[in-house]
């Protein structure tokens, strides 16, 4: 069977640590879209592991699948694939045949283009890792796949159709000086083939590349459990989510099946599990309705959640915007997704506040709303109507985790039954610190 883990709001809602804790259950973990956009995390024995690329699974040695769906830059995944090996672990990475690469020049354009619309109010706050660019190649049918580079006669063709235009758009149209920049070799035929050709050999001598349907399908036959690891989350889908301040793929359920050319009725035969922020964070610019930013006082809150929760992007380092938890967007997601589970972490960061508030509804223009309008303009003109939570107190959350549901003080558990309620899914588990042994576990989704 499959389980799917998505993230439910605007990303890093601790999808990695949830990935961890029923990847002990699956036999292989599969990435279905994204590229180093990413950065999940995994706490283990106190030690950290900041996943990008290669799929979570890695720390409990599954083998892990970059899907079609996905985007893959060769040098940032060998590179993190060494730094993991200097961790102890030893991953095992093969990347669909069907995926596409993220060359320099992806990288290169997607920097140009955010600094232009920064003068507008357009610019999303990308990672800057071309993941846009990449996508947008993809679908203007002259993207580069992964099987293009164990081909050379290929891989040099394509280079030769595309990194012109690249290079006209780079100087005509953006004005950069290529020759006298320090990207003179992204946008450099002979230099980039040298550079992909050499990862291509590496690639084949390493048996990294897959058909990638076809071997997950042989997997399945052979009685074996995927477990799909959703990046971002359904409200910077690409569709979904709060364009244009999106990411460029779709992190939601429907994904995975695109993305691995796994069958969706297989995939909807499975479970699919949303990962659910006790409260809101966002790395990336647009409006955010129940955002703590009106008042000093609200300020004051948000920087003691950002700081407790360590609320800072994984790839980038920025401070993540933060806000309460917006029912809204969980409803919106829910629907999208077609959640059989959640799970509900960081509940431990909000303990201890004098108040805590959700947004239960919007108020547009006097009309209730209990879901997200189709436009982000619409959204951004959304008022919260906030409903007041008894706040749950500070206490030993480890203790909890090893005592299961009933030690979590009431009112989080009455918190955490209207979110339930409210999105009509069971609670899977509860997130209660960062580490492995810091999750409440109600059911395990490959029992199910
Ligand atoms: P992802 O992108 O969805 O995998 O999430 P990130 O790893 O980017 O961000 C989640 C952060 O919260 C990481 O530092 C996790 O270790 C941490 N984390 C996950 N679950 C919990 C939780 O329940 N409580 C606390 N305090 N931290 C958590
Ligand atoms: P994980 O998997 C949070 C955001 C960026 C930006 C927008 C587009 O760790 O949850 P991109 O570089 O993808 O073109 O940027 O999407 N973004 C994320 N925000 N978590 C992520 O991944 C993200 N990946 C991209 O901040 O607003
Ligand atoms: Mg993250």
């Amino acid at each position: 069977m499959t389980v799917t883990i998505v993230g439910s709001q605007l990303g890093d809602e601790g999808k990695g640590a949830l990935v961890d804790i029923w990847g002990g259950e699956a036999d292989v973990v599969v990435r279905y879209q994204g590229g180093d956009n990413a950065g999940h995390t995994v706490v283990e024995d106190g030690n950290t592991y900041e996943l990008s690329l290669v799929p979570s699974g890695a720390v409990r040695d599954k083998v892990g699948i970059l899907g079609n769906g996905c985007v893959v830059n060769p040098t940032t995944l060998f590179a993190e694939l060494d730094t993991l090996r200097d961790q102890g672990l030893n991953p095992d990475v093969r990347i669909a045949r069907r995926a596409h690469v993220i060359l320099p020049y992806h990288r290169v354009l997607d920097g140009i283009e955010e600094e232009i619309k920064s003068d507008s109010d357009l610019a999303a706050g990308t990672t800057k890792r071309g993941i846009g660019p990449t996508y947008e190649d993809k679908a203007g049918r002259r993207g580069i796949r992964i099987g293009d580079m164990l081909d050379s006669d290929v891989l040099r063709e394509r280079l030769e159709y595309v990194v012109p235009q690249k290079r006209a758009l780079a100087e005509q149209i953006y004005g950069l000086d290529i020759a006298n920049s320090e990207h003179a070799d992204a946008f450099d035929v002979d230099a980039l083939f040298d550079t992909y050709a050499a990862y291509g050999e590496r690639f084949r001598e390493e048996s990294m590349t897959v058909n990638c349907g076809a071997y997950l399908g042989d997997r399945l036959a052979d009685g074996d459990e995927l477990l799909f690891e959703g990046a971002q989350g359904t409200s910077i889908d690409i569709d979904h989510g709060i364009y244009p301040y999106v990411t460029s793929s779709n992190p939601s359920a429907g994904a995975a099946a695109v993305g691995s050319g796994v069958g969706p009725t297989v995939v909807g035969r499975g479970e699919v599990v949303g990962i659910v922020k006790a409260y809101l964070s966002r790395v990336g610019t647009g409006p955010l309705p129940t955002e703590l930013d009106a008042t000093e006082t609200e300020t004051e809150l948000a920087d003691f959640i950002r700081e407790k929760g360590g609320e800072f992007g994984t790839v980038t380092g920025r401070p993540r915007r933060i806000g309460w938890l917006d029912m809204p967007m969980l409803r919106h997601a829910a629907q999208v997704n077609g959640f059989t589970g959640i799970a509900v972490n960081h509940i431990d960061v909000l303990a201890g506040l004098d108040e805590i508030k959700v947004g239960h509804a919007y108020d547009l223009d006097g009309e209730t709303l209990t879901t997200m309008p189709a436009t982000t303009e619409r959204w951004g003109d959304c008022e919260p109507v906030l409903n007041s939570f008894e706040p749950w107190p500070e206490i030993d959350w480890a203790a909890v985790a090893s005592e299961g549901y009933d030690a979590i003080p009431a009112a989080a558990r009455d918190y955490l039954e209207y979110v339930s309620d409210e999105v009509g899914a069971p609670i899977y588990a509860v997130g209660v610190g960062p580490g492995r042994e810091e999750t409440v576990v109600l059911a395990d989704p490959f029992d199910s």
